[in-house]
């Protein structure tokens, strides 16, 4: 995908797209600006008034809980309008176009799509046919990205751990079907991180996965060992057309992350994970609810990331602790 549709001639986020083409400069602006929206939760007033007057309108063509309600918050907190269209009973069901959908919803003044699909590539496809003024966020399409989940994941590794430079970080789970693997590799290289470990066995593996600057390893053991941040993945049953794995069981007595597993990291590993979270599967319950786990802080942060995105798409820069 091309670097220049989500930036402006002067280098600045027009739309936000995917991870691949933005140097490291960018990504570290997302965080910082983030940090600088972190506190506005906190306050009494939950709200600063950066984005008064404009729309946005999510378009959530898939399901979603974490994604969808931390933006619809995150632009509510910026003092946004935020539409929040039920795809489900919309024209879509009547045999209206994605772009037909788009056009009417121009014509209503908007400001801003957040658009999830099923289809890899549906939010650049907006990105490219809608009015100039108008900017698109990808809440994750298809397999390809996931731009947002990735930075929320980079802002909560920064909090935790201050640099990238220096750590080792394993992705363990189903990453041939992720979206949010793909585009946390992206990230964590552009940041600088020393090693990035991707932990499946091979059914679960991109062919040629030692091209996205990745270390595959295939057993627990040795992929753990040493390492700062474990980040598991669910098994992405809806992207699977065939049968990839003996059974759960099996993957979780392999790959399944559990109290035994994860000492074998640092003793001050954090534990992440983009939600849903499948208990029993790839997770114990004693790993997700235990004392090194971030999981719920990464939503949290869900927030003032996609604050920052939002206001830097729409040419408005930080905000107020
Ligand atoms: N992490 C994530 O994308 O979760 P949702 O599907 O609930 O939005």
């Amino acid at each position: 995908m091309s670097r220049h549709i989500q930036l402006t001639e002067h280098g600045k986020l027009k739309h936000f797209l995917t991870i691949e083409g933005l140097d490291k400069a960018l990504l570290t602006e997302i965080l910082v600006t983030a940090e600088s929206f972190a506190g506005v939760s906190e306050h009494q007033v939950k709200k600063v008034p950066l984005l008064r007057g404009k729309t946005i309108v999510n378009l959530f063509f898939e399901n979603s809980t974490r994604t969808r309600t931390t933006f619809e918050l995150a632009a509510t907190r910026l003092s946004a309008d935020v539409l929040s269209m039920n795809i489900a009973t919309s024209a879509t069901s009547k045999g209206e176009s994605l772009l037909d959908t788009i056009h009417n919803l121009e014509a209503m003044h908007v400001d801003m799509f957040v658009v999830r699909h099923a289809i890899s590539g549906a939010a650049h496809f907006i990105a490219q046919h809608t009015a100039p003024h108008i900017s698109v966020i990808n809440a994750g399409d298809g397999q390809h990205a996931h731009p947002t989940q990735a930075m929320l994941d980079m802002f909560t590794i920064r909090q935790y751990k201050k640099q990238f430079e220096g750590l080792k970080i394993a992705i363990v789970g189903d990453i041939l079907h992720s979206r949010v693997a793909r585009s946390q590799i992206l990230a964590l290289n552009t940041l600088g991180v020393s090693e990035v470990r991707v932990i499946a066995p091979k059914t679960l593996l991109p062919a040629h996965v030692k091209n996205m600057g990745v270390i595959p390893l295939y057993d627990m053991a040795e992929g753990l060992s040493d390492v700062d941040v474990v980040i598991m993945l669910r098994l992405q049953k809806e992207r699977m057309n065939s049968a990839f794995l003996p059974s759960e069981s099996e993957f979780f007595r392999c790959y399944g992350l559990t109290e035994a597993k994860l000492a074998l990291a640092k003793s001050d590993a954090i534990v992440m994970h983009p939600g849903p979270i499948n208990r029993g599967v790839e997770i114990a319950s004693s790993v997700a609810d235990g004392p090194q786990s971030v999981i719920l802080q990464q939503v949290s942060n869900g927030i003032a990331v996609r604050m920052a995105i939002m206001t830097m798409t729409l040419g408005h820069q930080g905000g107020t602790s």
